[in-house]
């Protein structure tokens, strides 16, 4: 047989084949190969979280493992104190003091990437450290990071961190209205960020943006520090009177030393602004002791993290997955975190697959939107290299289709590592649902049951368990380490938006208390969970949330604009892409210019990332006889498929018109 048809054969086997069964090899090696793992945890919950908890060095011991007096404001490992930083760094010192912490892939290609051993980041961390503190910022003191995927954005985290300084990163996508926003919400005085960095080569600009976002901060700025990531590619700035260069800061305070902090496991370690169903971001809240637990356990339950790794998550450390899985997880375990600048395009469409040649890659955790491009470049992209140092295969941010994850499990796994569909949340801190890589068998499509001690049910609209089979919402029934502990300064918003539509929100009982991510799930007949995406206005672009209000509000901000409605439609390589309904003011074109100021609006707004795929321009929209815009109908019409039942429609003739625009 020729090597085509080989492939040919292999690709209709692949193509057949629903379920997969851990490797063997990977097995015999994993951190967790015991299935008991899932009886004993339900039976020892809410103690088998000590577990976690163990993965952690405790400066004080705590007295209890759940407080669950006040529900849903749930604690975790309540009366105990530690420090982050120390548990990421200082503790590894003795033993893995010379070994690399974090693998720096830099842009322009090679020349650029460092190594920091774990007693390099541990000196820098504390040096910057100490500069923050002369810089005036103490215990509980809010400090955003607006960085790009640089080696200073960890260390700027951790030294936050060692002073019991909760970060608040703002990832360097977003404009600069968003950081500011995210300033102004949590009254935060300090700031780090950097001159630019590099995207295919070239040199991006960053301060201006960053100069901009801080002319809209509603409060006084005390001190921004600025890395000089673009050396002589400086785009020529002078820095401003309260503003500091962060290697002189560095090099001012050589050799300094920090005692970390003892923080409460509930104080803060941190927040992180996400979208919602309003135009206003969530301050969603992290605390030191549940989410480091979390991230620790699934990192070495899931991810199979050993400190002999180099662990490469593809993610940009802006987003959730990055906090828990490039820096909190894997530090905390002492392994090598190997942290990319640039794009997997760039100089080649191999430059991933070289990298883990080069660095010798024991596991990829990355998203499906990535790995639908890569299957559109071609595997034979992953085949130049010897990628035989992986182990295990991660996806996390939406759903993945079986063909995409099929192709991952062969081309990239070479059919001898798991692959781990990860379901989670900005708030849920980490891992939720997806399979024991060593123990449980995949199904390419569903990201798995529950994780041990994780109690997830599908219920109809009423509450009630759905059948296997079924499609229902998904809902978390019983709290976890990891979770949110509230949204920062808003405990009732946090109690509307996750819990009160399941819950008894007058009760005591904390088993009155259930979680509601805002997403639909669909339950097989082995309790597996296909997750089928958010229920709420939240749309999903290449794994990143965004919210139709934060757009719409940014499109109607544009002259000319009277109305906008905003929807996600299918996307081949994105998941989903922003379609964009807009009715002009009268006086206004409808045309090339206004669309442009659209976009322009939109990326000014929250980033290019947000931008509208198609904007639509149209006389009215379809609403309900209540008033009530039809999403759904405007969902259909950006995904091309029928119409379906219109009847209830007010203006059911405008349907047409958009149908035509979009055809068009
Ligand atoms: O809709 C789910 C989807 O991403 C949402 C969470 O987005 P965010 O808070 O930005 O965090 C992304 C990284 C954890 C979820 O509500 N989602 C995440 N992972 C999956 C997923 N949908 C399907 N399958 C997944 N594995």
């Amino acid at each position: 047989m020729s090597d085509k048809d080989e492939d040919v054969q292999l690709e209709a086997r692949l193509a057949e084949q629903d379920a997969f069964e851990p490797p063997e090899a990977f097995v015999e090696q994993a951190n967790v190969a015991d299935e008991s793992i899932y009886e004993e945890f339900e039976a020892e919950w809410p103690d088998c979280w000590e577990q976690a908890a163990a993965l952690l060095d405790w400066t004080e011991g705590y007295d209890q493992v759940l407080d669950d007096s006040n529900p849903p404001f749930f604690e975790w490992f309540t009366g105990g104190e530690l420090n982050a930083s120390a548990n990421c760094l200082d503790r590894h010192l003795d033993e893995r003091g010379d070994e690399p912490a974090i693998e720096w892939v830099g842009e322009p290609t090679d020349e650029a990437n460092r190594t920091y051993t774990y007693e390099e980041l541990h000196r820098e961390v504390n040096e910057f450290a100490a500069a923050l503190r002369e810089l005036g910022v103490g215990e509980d003191d809010v400090v955003t990071l607006y960085m790009p995927m640089i080696p200073e954005l960890p260390i700027a985290m951790l030294a936050c961190a060692r002073l019991g300084a909760p970060h608040s990163v703002v990832f360097a996508g977003f404009s600069a209205d968003a950081l500011a926003t995210r300033m102004n919400a949590a009254d935060s005085e300090y700031l780090v960020t950097a001159n630019g960095y590099y995207r295919r080569g070239d040199a991006l600009d960053h301060y201006e943006k960053t100069s901009e976002g801080l002319a809209g901060v509603d409060h006084e700025v005390s001190d921004v520090v600025v890395v000089d990531r673009l050396g002589d590619d400086d785009h020529g700035h002078a820095l401003d009177s309260n503003e500091h260069d962060y290697d002189g800061l560095v090099a001012d305070h050589d050799g300094a030393t920090v005692d970390p902090v003892a923080r409460d496991a509930e104080d803060m370690l941190f927040l992180m602004y996400t979208s919602g169903t309003t135009g206003k971001p969530k301050g969603v809240k992290h605390t030191t002791g549940g989410y480091l637990s979390w991230a620790a356990w699934t990192s070495q339950a899931v991810l199979d993290v050993k400190p002999d790794d180099t662990y490469f998550c593809s993610a940009d450390i802006g987003w959730i997955t990055g906090h828990s899985y490039i820096v909190y997880g894997p530090l905390a375990l002492g392994t090598t975190s190997l942290m990319y600048e640039g794009t997997p395009d760039h100089p080649d469409r191999d430059r991933l697959w070289q990298i883990i040649d080069d660095y010798d890659v024991t596991q990829l955790y990355t998203a499906p939107t990535a790995i639908r491009a890569f299957m559109k470049w071609g595997e034979q992209y992953p085949d130049r290299h010897d990628l035989s140092s992986l182990r295990l295969l991660g996806t996390v941010g939406e759903p993945i289709n079986p063909r995409a994850w099929k192709w991952y499990y062969k081309h990239v796994g070479d059919e001898e590592c798991p692959v781990v569909d990860t379901w989670w949340q900005t708030e849920t801190g980490g891992m939720m649902v997806t399979t024991l890589p060593g123990v449980k068998t995949m199904k390419p499509g569903s990201a798995g049951p529950a994780l041990p001690g994780v109690d997830v049910q599908i219920v109809d609209a009423a509450g009630e368990a759905v059948e296997p089979g079924q499609a229902g919402y998904l809902t978390v029934q019983k709290p976890w380490p990891g979770m949110l502990r509230t949204l920062y300064r808003n405990d009732e918003r946090y109690v509307d938006e996750y819990w009160a539509e399941y819950s008894d929100t007058d009760s005591d009982d904390p088993s009155d208390w259930v979680y509601f991510p805002e997403d639909g799930a669909k339950l097989d007949d082995d309790g597996y969970i296909t997750v089928l995406g958010r229920v709420d206005d939240v749309i999903n672009v290449s794994g990143h949330r965004l919210g139709t209000m934060e757009i719409e509000s940014a499109i109607v901000g544009v002259e000319g604009v009277a109305e906008a409605a905003v929807v996600g439609g299918d996307h081949d390589l994105k998941g989903e892409a922003v379609y964009a309904y807009v009715i002009t003011e009268d006086g206004y074109e409808e045309g090339e210019d206004l669309r442009e100021r659209i976009v322009a609006g939109v990326e000014d707004a929250i980033g290019p990332i947000a931008r509208p795929e198609q904007v639509v321009f149209t006389p009215e929209l379809p609403k309900t006889r209540s008033g009530k815009i039809m999403r759904r109908l405007l969902e259909d019409i950006a995904n091309g498929e029928g119409l379906g039942n219109t009847s209830t429609l007010r203006n059911p003739e405008v349907v047409e018109d958009i149908q035509q625009q979009v055809d068009d």
